[in-house]
């Protein structure tokens, strides 16, 4: 396809501002797939993601477009994932198309992760046409929401487009921006082969599938290509492009958006934003950008039932087929047994990969609390990431402790703010910026990211009704006065609940830890003390009290077969309890103590 006829394109919304249901009527008017093909939502293919509303992975649809200038056009869609989470996904998905469509829901106006996209996008130079979906509701303001698109994020919305994904209306005229007012690709087709990574997944009949965009010169079965920031050599036994279904094609040429297969074995082999080039004929200069997938937030994943042990190992592998940013190795606790420490990029990937292993397998689990990746340096000018705070090194070998900050964005109406700002502030927040936008107030707070994970976005959430919407970036590590809290169960640390806080909310939290346990552990024979530390130091205390002798009788005498009952049903629970020292805690006690967090 010559340059000049294609035109490659995202899609930028927040969530339920109608991305999937204008994508699905861009499918269904050029003529993708049949109706029979078409599931009431092409794009989102997972479940989960469905369900949840958002959309995991980068997957691409190519279109054929007839303009009313009587030329025949190949649009290609990438369809980029909403979350932040997921941001360097994103950012590379944009890098590999020249412009976006800016959907935003007429009724609502602007949001936080609205603007969080198209920062995305604007930073690789797209040509954005803002669009203003669902003008059919009543609650539409056209001319709000354009002054707000122009006041906020700073682009003409002057020639918006005005539709309804949902009704069809003004359908026509979205094709057409994207062939008039979008630019065509550029790229040289006689120089060496250059591609974008941009995604890959795994596919149990055609095993790893590779997203690209060719930048200069050609892509064809056979060839051998090199990953550059790997160096891995690979022969293409497989070029296509998907309608959204899989059509193989002889080439893929510049400005295209393909995909290819070559007998790779594991996602984590192909690294999102490396530069694909031609192995004999190699291009001089990789494309800039390339980064590798990091962690940000770890925690320990268990069973419930130690002897499922192994099927959570092989449904985590399967996961990890498809999902190289997600890591996972083997831990073991005195509090919960055989478990993994699991890697994620932040903590909706979290929650994602935590659904799909108890859905799609499953599986009981029990989660710690989650932990960002601490920098510590140590005396000896070593410097440690430590992301399982019950690694800390010995106190008297560190210098300092440097945690992870966010710069966070939130939009809410006004009534919340008061509220919000509150939250911010009793996490450690730094108020950076506070304006309108319309008749939101938009707050930017610099946050420690340890105060976010823990339930930041859920009382976000219900402190504002669910009217606040929510986005950060990733800022620097900066050093802050970080202390261990230890939670100790008859004199003996319980690894589990340990957790590396501000010195300042050591105390209380230290306290609330305590008297949770207090009520969640069955009383024993004797006294148990329950206590919270800092290194030696006891801060909170509280006692489950001894039970009376007598209790235990009830466990004699009766028939033999509700003995035998009796037992085998004390057997099972025995399963679920944790031995520490001389003190039995349900696993029940755990999971509810750490779900507090
Ligand atoms: P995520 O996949 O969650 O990111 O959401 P999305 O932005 O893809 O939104 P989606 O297309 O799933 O639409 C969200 C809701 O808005 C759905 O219930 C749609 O039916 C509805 N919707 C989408 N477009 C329109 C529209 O033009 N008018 C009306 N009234 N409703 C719409």
């Amino acid at each position: 396809t010559p340059l000049k006829n294609i035109r490659n394109f995202s899609i930028v919304a927040h969530i339920d501002h109608g991305k999937s249901t204008l994508a699905d009527r861009l499918i269904q008017m050029t003529g993708g797939l049949d109706l029979r093909e078409m599931k009431a939502q092409v794009l989102d293919s997972m479940d989960i993601e469905r369900e949840r509303g958002i959309t995991i992975k980068a997957q691409t649809v190519r279109l054929k477009y007839k303009a009313e200038d009587g030329e025949d056009y190949i649009l290609n869609l990438i369809d980029t994932p909403g979350h932040v989470d997921f941001a360097y996904e994103v950012s590379r998905s944009m890098a590999a198309v020249e412009g976006s469509l800016l959907v935003v829901d007429a009724s609502q106006g602007v949001e936080a992760q609205t603007l969080a996209n198209v920062y995305h996008a604007i930073d690789a130079n797209h040509e954005i046409v803002p669009v203003l979906n669902k003008v059919d509701l009543p609650a539409a303001d056209v001319e709000r929401v354009k002054t707000q698109i122009e006041d906020v994020i700073g682009i003409d919305a002057s020639e918006a487009l005005e539709i309804s994904a949902k009704t069809g209306l003004g359908m026509e005229s979205v094709l057409e921006a994207i062939v008039k007012r979008l630019p065509a690709p550029k790229g040289e087709l006689n120089a060496p082969l250059k591609a974008l990574l941009v995604d890959s997944w795994y596919d149990t009949y055609l095993g790893v599938v590779v997203l690209v965009r060719i930048i200069d010169g050609v892509m064809k079965k056979g060839q051998k290509i090199r990953m550059m920031a790997s160096g891995a050599v690979y022969e293409l036994d497989r070029v296509a492009v998907t309608t959204p279904k899989l059509v193989e094609v002889k080439e893929l040429t510049p400005g295209e958006l393909g995909v290819f297969t070559a007998s790779i074995k594991e996602v984590a082999d192909t690294n999102v934003g490396d530069t694909i080039t031609e192995d004999k004929k190699p291009t001089d200069k990789a494309l800039p950008g390339f980064r590798p997938a990091q962690p940000v937030v770890f925690c320990g994943l268990f069973p419930v039932d130690a002897s499922d042990f192994d099927e959570l190992r092989a449904a985590m592998g399967k996961l990890r087929l498809n999902d190289a940013s997600f890591s996972f190795e083997m831990e073991t606790s005195a509090a919960l047994g055989f478990g993994f420490r699991c890697g994620f990029l932040g903590l909706l990937h979290l929650e994602i990969i935590q659904e799909r292993l108890s859905r799609e397998f499953d599986l009981d689990l029990i989660a710690t609390a989650p932990s960002v990746v601490y920098e510590v340096e140590m005396t000896n000018g070593e410097t440690q990431y430590l992301h399982n705070p019950a690694d800390l090194p010995d106190v008297m070998k560190i210098a300092e402790i440097r945690e992870p900050w966010i710069k966070a964005t939130i939009l809410t109406p006004d009534e919340y703010l008061g509220a919000i700002l509150k939250l911010c502030q009793d996490r450690r927040g730094i108020q950076t910026n506070l304006s309108y936008v319309g008749q939101r107030a938009m707050v930017e707070y610099e946050l420690p990211l340890n105060e976010v994970v823990f339930d930041f976005y859920d009382r976000l959430k219900s402190i504002s009704k669910g009217y606040a919407s929510f986005d950060y970036q990733l800022a620097e590590h900066r050093a802050g006065d970080l202390v261990k809290l230890s939670i100790l169960v008859n004199a003996e640390p319980v690894d589990a609940l340990s957790m590396l806080v501000h010195r300042t909310v050591a105390e209380s939290r230290g306290r609330v830890m305590c008297e949770k346990l207090k009520e969640l552990i069955p009383p024993h024979l004797f006294v148990i003390p329950i206590q919270a530390a800092i290194g030696g130091k006891i801060i909170a205390r509280e006692t489950v009290r001894a039970m009376r002798k007598d209790v235990t009788a009830k466990c004699y005498g009766g028939d033999a077969t509700r003995k035998r009952k009796l037992l085998e049903k004390q057997k099972a629970g025995k399963k679920r309890m944790r031995q520490f020292g001389s003190v039995e805690i349900p696993q029940e006690a755990f999971i509810k103590a750490l779900k507090m967090g």
